[in-house]
């Protein structure tokens, strides 16, 4: 059977099938990297991957980047480094096998606290819960060619700081002092509007919401500047819910997308393997 693309929507993701990862020739994986070019997020089901075929998936696209600092600092299976787990599983000493728990991990965008935050990421499901857990993805490109000219003119020219405080669950990522004050958080500025290097399309950049703040407004005005543009980015028009089973591997691009993951019930069990694709270049602001 070969390789078919099928679109979950149309402002982000496509399902690729009758692709086995772990034996991917090249021209199926040329197809896959032009499809993740084109939709931002590609979803691959019903595959069975050890540690070191998600590796040498991931490097396809290029170098890795060490996983995130987060609550308990860096957890990742043994042996794998590069692989940052993603669970509320607990050891035998009960201590969190990986990061995030089991409460909602609000949208996002991976890593953009660095000066070159990874270009992509990946995320393979080895173990799902009943319900809940769910991993929602926002069209960012598709968002900002809908932005309504209002809010484009207030944000022309812009930057955004993103705070490196936080992470999505809302933990105190492991060292770092607690603030609320964009200003004296770690992190990055970056344009708000971002030229895509890969497809040349203008595409919003906002990170998290939490401690962001727009350069050159008060934080009143900065503040709801804010709060209109992401109800924009996060009408539903823009965004793909992906209800997980065992066995996918969905791999988003983080300078075109946002992410965000419903709760679920702690006591049933979630393990995802979570790789980065290192940033190519620092985010370049989109030149009309
Ligand atoms: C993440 O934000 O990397 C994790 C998303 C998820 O757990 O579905």
């Amino acid at each position: 059977m070969g390789i078919a693309v099928r679109p979950l929507g149309d402002a982000v993701g496509a399902e690729i099938s009758g692709v086995d990862i772990a034996r991917l020739g090249d021209d199926d994986f040329a197809a896959v990297e032009r499809a993740w070019h084109t939709h931002s997020m590609i979803l691959l089901r019903g595959q069975t991957l050890g540690g070191d075929d998600l590796l040498a998936f991931s490097r396809r696209f290029g170098e890795l980047d060490p996983p995130p600092n987060q609550e308990r600092g860096r957890i990742s299976p043994p042996g794998y480094p590069e692989i940052y787990v993603v669970s509320n599983v607990l050891d035998k000493n009960g201590d969190p096998i990986g990061a995030l728990g089991a409460g909602e991990a609000v949208w996002h965008t991976d890593m953009s606290y660095l000066d070159t935050p990874p270009d992509a990421s990946m995320l393979y499901a080895l173990e799902i819960p009943p319900e809940g857990g769910d991993t929602w993805f926002c069209g960012m490109q598709a968002a900002c060619e809908a932005l309504p000219a209002d809010l484009a003119r207030r944000l022309e020219g812009r930057r955004i700081k993103h705070d490196g405080t936080y992470n999505s669950g809302g933990y105190l990522r492991k060292g770092v002092t607690p603030t609320d004050d964009p200003m004296a958080a770690p992190g990055a500025w970056h344009p708000a509007i971002l030229r895509h290097p890969a497809n040349g399309r203008a595409t919003l950049y906002f990170g998290r919401r939490r401690n962001s703040y727009v350069e050159g407004l008060s934080r009143a005005d900065s503040d709801a500047l804010l709060e209109d543009l992401w109800a924009h980015v996060t009408q539903p028009q823009f965004v793909y819910r992906h209800v997980w089973r065992v066995g996918d591997l969905v791999m988003w691009d983080n300078r075109s997308t946002m992410h965000r993951r419903d709760p679920f019930d702690g006591a049933a069990r979630r393990i995802m393997h979570r790789t980065q694709i290192k940033g190519g270049a620092k985010p370049v602001a989109f030149a009309a």
